[in-house]
């Protein structure tokens, strides 16, 4: 089983931060969960909120911000720290080289970002990234259907925050190649006859044990974690 590290290992260090992905990397996660937002100035960004409000000293929307004056505020402000919020460049540079998995979650669930997935298509072809190590997933499950329009190779995988009736078949008209459900969302029944139909499901977010050994138990292929040597120590207790 994977373990992704959500936001970055958001346990220790700020969300969405450089660093938080820094040690993501040198904790050995599998890979990396990040938010992504487009500025007014069609520039990518890494933050959880469609505001600035909760995770730095600025406020209102990222959408009416350019990405210059975003990088004036700082996202690690909660844990007394300087640090800039990164842009998607910045991460795809930072994982050159490796072979991390990256799970972008493309936030179009409150904020359209109108024409995201085509610019987000466009960043990784820039980037030479291999598209079998990105997932794309999204709460907006037309952004899902749309960047598996634009990119058939690139998984795509839609996020569920309750249970839905006929996962498999709604899955079929988005789209979708795999599921990443709220932990509680799932029955261990569900989640073993998506998986007898080789469906891919990694849980959302894992932070006890009794989570953990749900999806140990049903044998999920990642969770989505906010402490990575947190895990991986109970996975190898
Ligand atoms: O992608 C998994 C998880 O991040 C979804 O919820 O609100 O933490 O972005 P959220
Ligand atoms: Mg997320």
């Amino acid at each position: 089983m994977k373990l992704f590290a959500h936001r970055g290992v958001m346990a220790l260090l700020p969300e969405n931060t450089m660093s938080a992905f820094e040690l993501a990397l040198t904790s050995g996660a599998d890979g990396i969960e990040t938010d992504v937002h487009l500025t007014k100035d069609g520039e990518l960004v890494l933050i959880h909120d469609e505001t600035l409000d909760r995770t730095t000293d600025g406020y209102g929307a990222i959408s009416q911000h350019t990405l210059s004056e975003l990088k004036q505020f700082n996202a690690g402000v909660r844990f007394g720290m300087n640090e800039p919020i990164p842009t998607l460049d910045e991460l795809l540079m930072l994982l050159k080289g490796t072979d991390k998995i990256l799970n972008l979650e493309v936030k179009t669930d409150v904020e359209r970002y109108e024409g995201i997935e085509a610019l987000l298509i466009e960043k990784l072809r820039m980037h030479n990234v291999d598209s079998e190590r990105i997932i794309f997933s999204s709460f907006n499950h037309m952004t899902v259907h749309h960047l598996k329009k634009l990119s058939p190779s690139t998984e795509g995988a839609i996020l569920l925050s309750q249970p839905l009736y006929d996962v498999a078949g709604y899955m079929k008209q988005v789209g979708a190649d795999s599921i990443h459900p709220h932990i509680d969302v799932m029955t261990d029944k569900e989640i073993s006859s998506l998986q007898s139909q080789n469906i891919s499901i990694r849980p959302y977010t894992i932070k006890n044990s009794r989570q953990l050994d749900k999806c140990v138990r049903n044998g999920v292929d990642a969770v989505f974690v906010n402490d990575i040597e947190w895990a991986r120590a109970r996975l190898t207790l």
